[in-house]
């Protein structure tokens, strides 16, 4: 079973096995947005369950720019003592530990009181929920630079905590994303027009992030296979990127799809095959596979152990997983015993598909913070009620993020 078989990375390391738990952003920072004992609960679940990769949830490369109000950030080494224990403990059982960086650019709620950036002002289309998300502020070449330096800067703490990669986060409509797409890239400079210059921040920055790492230090990309909006990233976009990325020493791009404003990550454009609907990017993983010299992976939709094992057949190297390693932290080990455990949460049918999308966030997040209690996971949990309590801690969470902010801006 090809599942359980070792993978060798481009930097000589070794993933012991194809399952990836996939970045779950966790939003269960300490007062400090540095990892809680709550989060390092969690991460000891999944080292159990025994998962050759683990990402971790996005950490901030910026504490003025939050993807949400309790999230990590990693910008100094003040707290570097609590990254190293998160480190410690998600290696525990031999997986590779990636820490995820991102920075939200416009997919930033205006609630959090921070200046929004991105590559040009174009404001997020969320129907009833747009005025949540400011109109961004265009970057100055200097913010630019700064985002490029912050990225290298979070990779090499995440390495002097003992994390064994980091994953640069360019999908999902966050800054990166908005870089790459026509849609949120206007500019006219040498940051937008063609898909090199498009993509020039991300290749600058993982140029930069590799020249600062050691060598056996994992660099990953998480990138969108197409944001499924017409104009936007596409697919022939997506082949570009990966061709400018083989020179650069990456270790492994992970392929999903979406934004904000078209969750494709969860599902909302599927096509209709079978195994496409389980595996949502694995028709666009085997095209890029063709051009790709690093390892891919694909994320969206995967649950079943058949499916894992035909997408590894298939030639792509990992099978990233996110939702049902919220529903069964476990599942990796009880595949590789023979169980044929499925996860599966209640289908939401919803007619407003945004909020229908953040029900099924609160879905899993109700998951992941029963798993950081030491308690079990209860999927079958009302997709209203985890929207609403997650609704409230989120109030919560912001005031005490604005808060902190005031104190830090005081100092
Ligand atoms: C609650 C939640 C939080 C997520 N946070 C992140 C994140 O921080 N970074 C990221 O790249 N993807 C994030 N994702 C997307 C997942 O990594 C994954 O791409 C998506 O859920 C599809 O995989 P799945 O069908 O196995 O859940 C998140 C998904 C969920 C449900």
């Amino acid at each position: 079973m090809k599942l359980f078989t070792p993978l060798a990375l481009p930097n000589g390391a070794a993933i012991p096995n194809r399952v990836a738990k996939a970045a779950m952003e966790e939003n269960m920072a300490d007062a400090d947005h540095a990892p809680s004992e709550a989060l390092l609960r969690l991460y000891e679940a999944w080292a159990q369950g025994e998962a050759g990769l683990i990402l971790t949830g996005n950490v901030m490369v910026d504490s003025r720019a939050m993807t949400g109000p309790n999230g990590v950030v990693l910008e100094d080494d003040t707290h570097l003592d609590r990254f190293r224990r998160w480190a410690q403990i998600a290696r525990t059982h031999g997986a590779q530990v990636w820490l995820q960086i991102n920075h939200p650019g416009r997919q930033m709620q205006a609630a959090l009181g921070q200046a929004t950036l991105a590559p040009s002002a174009v404001a997020l289309e969320l129907g009833s929920l747009s005025k949540q998300f400011p109109v961004p502020r265009a970057m100055t070449e200097q913010d630019i630079a700064e985002v490029r330096q912050r990225f290298t800067k979070s990779a090499q703490l995440a390495e002097q905590s003992g994390f064994t990669g980091v994953e640069i986060h360019a999908a999902h409509g966050y800054l990166l994303s908005q870089f790459l797409s026509p849609i949120t890239n206007r500019r006219e400079d040498q940051w937008g027009g063609s898909i090199e210059n498009r993509a020039r921040l991300l290749v600058d920055i993982v140029r930069s992030v590799r020249s600062v790492v050691q060598p056996g230090f994992a660099v990953a990309v998480k990138l969108n296979s197409a944001d499924f909006q017409r104009g936007g990233f596409s697919p022939e976009d997506a082949r570009r990127v990966v061709e400018m990325l083989n020179p650069l020493g990456v270790d492994l791009v992970e392929l999903s799809g979406g934004s904000y404003e078209v969750p494709a990550m969860q599902g909302e454009a599927r096509d209709g095959r079978t195994l496409a609907r389980e595996a949502y990017f694995l028709e666009f993983g085997r095209d890029i596979a063709a051009i790709a010299q690093m390892p891919l992976m694909v994320t969206g939709g995967i649950r079943r152990r058949a499916v894992a094992e035909q997408v590894v057949e298939s030639g792509i190297a990992m099978v990233g997983i996110a939702t049902a390693l919220s529903i069964d932290p476990y599942l990796p080990r009880a595949w590789k015993n023979g169980q044929d455990t499925v996860p599966t949460l209640r289908p939401i049918a919803w007619k407003n598909k945004v909020l229908g999308s953040l029900a099924n966030m609160a879905v899993v997040k109700f998951q992941l913070t029963r798993l950081s209690q030491g308690r079990a996971t209860r999927p079958g949990v009302s997709p209203l009620k985890a929207l609403l309590l997650q609704q409230l801690s989120a109030t919560c969470q912001t005031k005490r993020y604005r808060r902190w902010m005031e104190r830090r801006a005081v100092r």
